[in-house]
């Protein structure tokens, strides 16, 4: 398999996995009875699903081998809200330093088309950070208030949360 191929599987398991790891904080985040924060979680495990089957397409589409990667049981508990989201801020800066090395890797072999694809993800990258960043610090200003959380939580349920960020990038964050 050509390297940059090869790279583009093994980053197949970045996207899964953060679906997954989603998909586990969206469970715990449901039991605690935080409806709209789990919504939120479900909706971004999709979409991670979403990233991987656009690269998924991408291979196909060029003729490329398809390699499926394992995916770990992710993490089913954590100390509070707030630490879930560190969490979701450090994966989502560790898939983007990922789509950083697969661009360079497109870059130095002259692979214009694979550079076009990855275009979408550095965009959608900027979007998930700042997301992350945005919740970690409403989250920061909620402090120990309960009032402060729920209300946050309403938020995501009436999909108002994010009206700002989702602002400033337009439909990034839609896929
Ligand atoms: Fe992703
Ligand atoms: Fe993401």
């Amino acid at each position: 398999m050509q390297p940059l191929i090869r790279a583009i599987n093994n980053h197949l398991a970045s996207e899964f996995q953060a679906s997954h790891a989603y998909l586990a904080m969206s469970i715990w985040l449901r039991e605690k009875d935080l409806a709209g924060f789990s919504q939120y979680m479900l909706q971004k495990s999709n979409e991670e699903r979403g990233h991987a089957s656009r690269m998924i397409t991408y291979l196909v589409d060029c003729d490329a081998e398809v390699e499926l990667p394992t995916i770990q049981a992710p993490q089913r508990q954590w100390d509070s809200v707030q630490h879930l989201f560190d969490q979701v801020a450090e994966m989502e800066r560790e898939v983007t330093a990922s789509i950083n090395r697969l661009y360079a890797m497109a870059d130095d072999a002259g692979d214009r088309s694979a550079s076009s694809m990855l275009d979408w993800f550095v965009e959608e990258q900027i979007q998930e950070e700042a997301e992350a960043r945005f919740v970690r610090k409403r989250l920061r200003l909620a402090g120990d208030n309960a009032a402060a959380l729920l209300l946050l939580d309403q938020q995501f349920l009436e999909g108002t949360a994010l009206a700002f960020v989702k602002g400033q990038a337009g439909a990034g964050g839609a896929a």
